[in-house]
């Protein structure tokens, strides 16, 4: 059994009343389904609180998956801020995002987001999932109505997901990720 590729599973909303929690309930179910990802919750209101804690389990990581909603077509300061406090923990490793909002399904902030990771030597994979008016798609017990697009969408950005993780970790494995004094 190859070893189990260590998901940092990130939340893009720090507000009171979320509906990332949804989110990222739906998306750690279907990752458990897959096994083997071993996943770590990291959310951002631990910063202030828990911050050596959140810095070592983003640096343990092998991948991430970013669950972030939108706000007047860009992401969250919340989760600006938990990017911003860490730097090598995020070097030569693949994430993926999971969005949710009104009409854009939070794309716009994906978009954003790909141009931030850019700069921390991310790889930000091509496969999304996307919720479109998402408060509509799950019921009161946060299911999803009609789960079955999504699921597979889900089930291929897992796989590729996987793919870019085993890569790079044998790529950092083998050689050290470069970085060059600024
Ligand atoms: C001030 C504000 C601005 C918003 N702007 C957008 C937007 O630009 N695009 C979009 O798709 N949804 C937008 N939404 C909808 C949010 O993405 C949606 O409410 C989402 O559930 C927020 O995530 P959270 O509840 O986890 O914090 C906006 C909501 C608010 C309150």
């Amino acid at each position: 059994m190859p070893q189990k590729i260590k998901l940092a599973l990130i939340y893009g909303s720090a507000r009171e009343g979320r509906f990332c929690d949804t989110v990222v309930d739906w998306a750690a179910t279907e990752i458990r389904g897959h096994q083997q990802f071993d996943i770590r919750l990291i959310d951002p209101r631990e910063l202030a609180s828990n911050r050596a804690d959140v810095t070592r389990r983003l640096g343990e990581a092998d991948a991430f998956i970013v669950v972030t909603p939108e706000y007047n077509h860009g992401y969250t300061a919340d989760l600006k801020a938990l990017i911003d406090a860490h730097s090598k923990e995020w070097q030569a490793k693949p994430l993926a995002f999971v969005s949710y909002g009104g009409i854009s399904g939070g794309l716009r902030a994906v978009e954003q987001l790909r141009l931030v990771f850019a700069e921390l030597h991310v790889v930000a994979i091509r496969d999304t999932v996307s919720f479109a008016f998402a408060s509509r798609r799950f019921d009161a017990s946060g299911a999803l109505i009609e789960p079955r697009d999504a699921r597979k969408a889900m089930s291929l950005l897992l796989a590729r997901l996987q793919w870019w993780a085993i890569t790079l970790r044998e790529a950092r494995t083998n050689s050290p990720f470069l970085e060059v004094a600024a």
